[in-house]
């Protein structure tokens, strides 16, 4: 990093400090701020709008012009070119696979997709209407019981067979939620089956049948789990790093991932999308709820974002796959497929999303593949989290490899009571 040019504060009291510009290879150059607290001061900025609370080398993003980069590689390339596994591999180790690479990779993983027998018992603590997501945030962080002694974090061995082991056994997991939620017997992994085949046979097959994928189908949703494995430091991430920069447990540490993706507003979002379109419920509906929109009333889910104010690359791949799935499971012509094309169609041309740069994101179309996939509405943010997993604990082990991490501390600005003295309870 380049750290000769300098930006330089100066208070109203006359007081100044340099502070460094970083820069890093791509992306906006960064004031580094740490100096600031010399000064007794600190910066105010509670959603993040202008912080950077890390320095990554995994994801790219470049929300003005729509770009996102996996290690270097742009998203459209790996969507096209790669398989979800190759990509895990490459967000956690920083380098494509050699074939060999990647062929052992393939049979750890593979290797490492069944639980032990007694988490299958943790599901029977749960009602069987809990959502999936509450179901997730509990099995995924009862994992930390099973692999607790044998982890030392600041071991890189040990941090790897962490990441292997929440990479198989999350789907897994997932799987078990959907099956506990409808009734059906857990369906174990087979082997003969690729990562996302073995997913869709644990959730849809049954001891009853044998299971055979449709390839169309499968590349789908490898194209979703490629799209979601990663994605810079959003909330979720940064709970991940924030909770693991204590030092925790790494699978304690994805169930706060999977805590925080769960909210509407980040991963939830595909679910709300879908509950959305099935609110308005007809074709003609639509431009009545467009208005109610725009009257403020509510928010356009599966639209907008914090980061790209042009276009979300992801989402471009979706739309492909989106009509790719419709075509092949003659859904074309489906009311709530037409529907959702029509709001596409309305919002795009409004005014109010074009001012304010609302595209679809990634999301909007995700929803559809999913339920044209046949996985129910509260499945939607599982499967988020199953592909973003990777992300998760490729970014803890980077903060956790950089031997000058420390404990995240954010500070505030208190607005509370100025010191008083305590009331005795008949003076009150
Ligand atoms: N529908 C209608 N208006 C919107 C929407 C929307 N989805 N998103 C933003 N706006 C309006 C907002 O009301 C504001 O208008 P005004 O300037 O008149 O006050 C303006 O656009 C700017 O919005 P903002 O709230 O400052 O934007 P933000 O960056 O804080 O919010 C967001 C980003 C993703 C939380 C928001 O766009 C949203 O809630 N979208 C719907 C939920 C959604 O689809 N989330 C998934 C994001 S993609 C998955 C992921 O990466 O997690």
């Amino acid at each position: 990093m380049d750290n000769k040019r300098i930006a330089t504060l100066t208070l109203d009291d006359g007081r100044s400090i340099e502070l460094p510009i970083l820069s890093g290879t791509l992306g906006p150059d960064v004031v580094d701020m740490r100096a600031l607290s010399k000064l007794g001061v600190f910066t105010y900025d509670p959603a993040f709008f202008a912080t950077a609370s890390c320095t990554s080398a995994i994801t790219f993003i470049d929300g003005d012009a729509g770009l996102l980069y996996y290690r270097g590689y742009p998203i459209e390339q790996l969507a096209e070119k790669s398989d979800f596994l190759e990509v895990c591999y490459l967000l956690l180790n920083g380098e494509l696979p050699s074939a060999v690479q990647k062929e052992e990779f393939r049979s750890i993983i593979t290797h490492h997709t069944m639980v032990h027998d007694q988490l299958a018992r943790f599901f029977n603590g749960f009602r069987r209407d809990a959502h999936p997501m509450a179901v997730m945030v509990g099995v995924v962080g009862a994992l930390s019981a099973f692999y607790h002694d044998s982890l030392d974090i600041n071991n890189p061995q040990h941090r790897e067979i962490s990441a292997h082991r929440l990479l198989a056994k999350v789907p897994t997991l997932a799987a078990m939620a959907y099956k506990y939620n409808v009734g059906e017997p857990f369906i174990y992994p087979k082997n003969k089956f690729s990562y996302v085949e073995n997913f869709m046979y644990m959730m849809f097959g049954t001891p009853a049948e044998d299971y055979v994928p449709n390839p169309i189908l499968v590349r789908a949703l490898e194209r979703i789990f490629i799209l979601h494995a990663d994605h810079e430091q959003n909330a979720s991430t940064s709970t991940v790093r924030l909770a693991g920069s204590s030092g925790a447990n790494p699978f304690a540490c994805v169930a706060s991932g999977i805590a925080a993706l769960w909210g509407p507003a980040h991963g939830g979002a595909n679910e709300a999308a879908l509950k959305m379109l099935e609110e308005i419920g007809d074709v003609s509906r639509v431009k009545e709820y467009v208005q109610g929109v725009k009257d403020k009333k509510y928010k356009l889910m599966g639209f907008g974002h914090r980061v790209y104010k042009n276009m979300d690359p992801r989402a471009s791949v979706m739309r492909s796959t989106c009509y790719e799935v419709l075509k092949e499971l003659k859904l074309e012509n489906n009311k709530l497929f037409q529907l959702a094309m029509e709001l596409e169609k309305t919002a795009l041309s409004d005014p109010y999303f074009i001012e304010r740069k609302l595209y679809p994101n990634v999301d909007f179309y995700s929803g559809i593949v999913l339920r044209a996939i046949g996985i129910p509405t509260n499945m939607f943010t599982v499967i988020f989290a199953l592909a973003r997993t990777i992300g998760w604990v490729s970014q803890w082990n980077e903060m956790i490899a950089d031997a000058d991490h420390k404990i995240g501390r954010p500070r505030q600005l208190y607005m509370g009571e100025v010191k008083r003295d305590f009331v005795a309870l008949e003076k009150r």
